[in-house]
């Protein structure tokens, strides 16, 4: 059962987010829970393709794009964020594919490392990275402010 299913990513191509995307992408992150305006919106997604060519990576089945995965560059080192297949289309192999060229695009720029985070609690989630070989840092508490005053009502 798993083998058919699996088998179901031949029709899957892995390529770089244009702007036409931007619909299905955000229906991915919907779907999944993930989508939060303020870091997701399309002016953001357009504006870190244009200084970062190649960052957005969109998984498309028979013309339909039903997942995707961000690399963040920094100073520091390369952050992965956003990974999401749509729920009907989970399961055949389509996130590990996006992992892997997410992977490649790093790995043919030279990065020699790549980090992500994962929520408190996602066992299911840390099991899927650690199969794909990442290992375990340090916790940390994610500290965030919003920087747009309150209006006062
Ligand atoms: C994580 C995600 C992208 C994986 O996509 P996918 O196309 O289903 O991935 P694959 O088919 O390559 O592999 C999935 C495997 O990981 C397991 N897995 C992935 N996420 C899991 C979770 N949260 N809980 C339990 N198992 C999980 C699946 O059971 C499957 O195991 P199997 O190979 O033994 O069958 C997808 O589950 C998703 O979009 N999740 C919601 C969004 C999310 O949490 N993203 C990560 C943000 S850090």
């Amino acid at each position: 059962m798993k083998k058919e299913t699996k088998e179901g990513q031949a029709n899957t191509s892995i390529r770089p987010y244009t702007t036409a995307d931007y619909r299905e992408v955000r229906t991915t992150l919907e779907n999944v829970g993930l989508f939060y305006e303020p870091m997701d919106n399309e002016a953001l997604l357009a504006e870190q393709i244009s200084s970062d060519p190649g960052s957005i990576l969109v998984a498309e089945v028979d013309g339909q794009v039903v997942g995707n995965v961000l690399l963040k560059a920094t100073g520091w080192g390369p952050l992965l964020f956003r990974l999401a297949v749509r729920n009907e289309f989970q399961g055949r192999g389509i996130g590990t594919r996006l992992m892997e060229a997410a992977e490649q695009e790093l790995a043919s720029r030279g990065r020699p490392e790549i980090h992500l985070l994962v929520e408190d609690g996602e066992t299911g989630l840390l099991a899927f990275y650690e199969s794909l070989g990442y290992e375990v840092g340090h916790t940390y508490k994610w500290m965030w402010k919003s920087l747009v005053p309150k209006s006062s009502e």
